[in-house]
């Protein structure tokens, strides 16, 4: 590598012919470029002192490229901070465009219906309701128990799908607070799952459909083994309920992708024909 000495510097180079002719070299060769300038100046000498003493350019056009290096800069600066405001801008507007849109989703139901979010009373994704007085309550069948107007539609429904060929049975309806303990957090215990695992597929105890009177769980009475399983759906007395249950004002509570989070249970229906049941499911929800 070539090599300029001086008294006080030893400079190493190629591909810099500039630097070469502020040291007065003759002939520079375009591939050259300083790699390396080094001092026999001892190393207690300040840098800085040492550095000015390499410096070569005028002073006149040294402060103009000071004046120009610094306009450089700070059009630099500008440039980049005005490039990283536009990309926080647009990182803004994306999050807000992906939360909409996961807002939207969230709120619209597996039929494309617009549902509400959980909010208010809400534990792991089951709303809050009041337990029925028992004098609102009457036998809907068997010893099973639902709110009067809900028990009134549900028989017409059963008699009407009986009129059809279709065998509906009722497995549950009403249940008290006490009942909906034994069935959290008792089979909770007896299975050993965590809160949420069970919150899937069993309200905690005042977070039941079931204390309201006008929640049912129903089977088919032509195939048992799939009560309340989610092959029930795969029964003749589920593919009635959903081509009829509207006309009787029940709806599925849990269908797949809900958005309370419980698990699809194609078994359990909702009374909503009337404006107490409405608000009971409804009006809550939308606060
Ligand atoms: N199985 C439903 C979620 C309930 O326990 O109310
Ligand atoms: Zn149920």
């Amino acid at each position: 590598m070539p090599k300029v000495n001086s008294p006080q510097f030893t400079i190493e180079y190629e591909d810099v012919p500039s630097v070469r002719e502020s040291f007065g070299l003759q002939n520079p060769k375009p591939t050259e470029k300083v790699v390396r300038v080094s001092s026999s100046l001892p190393d207690d000498i300040p840098v800085a002192q040492r550095e000015t003493s390499k410096q070569v350019a005028p002073k006149v056009a040294s402060k103009r490229w000071l004046i120009y290096g610094s306009l450089g800069a700070i059009a630099l600066i500008a440039s980049i901070a005005g490039a990283v405001v536009s990309w926080q801008i647009r990182q803004a507007q994306f999050s807000a465009d992906a939360s909409s849109s996961a807002e939207t989703q969230a709120a619209t139901g597996q039929d494309g219906t617009t549902q509400s979010r959980p909010k208010g009373d809400v534990i792991l994704g089951h709303y809050a309701y009041k337990e029925a007085a028992p004098t609102d309550l009457e036998v809907a069948e068997g010893s099973i128990r639902l709110k009067r107007s809900a028990a009134a539609a549900y028989r017409e429904m059963v008699a009407a799908a009986s009129q059809s060929g279709v065998n509906i049975v009722l497995i549950s309806g009403f249940r008290s607070v006490a009942d909906q303990k034994h069935l959290y957090f008792g089979v909770k215990a007896e299975r050993g799952q965590n809160a949420q695992e069970r919150a899937k597929v069993s309200a905690p105890p005042g977070y039941s459909e079931h204390h309201t009177g006008y929640a049912i769980d129903i089977g088919d009475a032509n195939v048992p083994a799939t009560n309340l399983r989610e092959d029930f759906e795969k029964t003749a007395a589920f593919r009635w309920m959903k081509a009829n249950a509207a006309r009787y004002s029940f709806e599925l509570s849990f269908p797949k992708g809900n958005e309370q989070g419980v698990s699809y249970e194609p078994w359990h229906w909702r009374y909503v024909g009337d404006i107490d049941s409405l608000k009971t499911f409804y009006k809550a929800r939308e606060n």
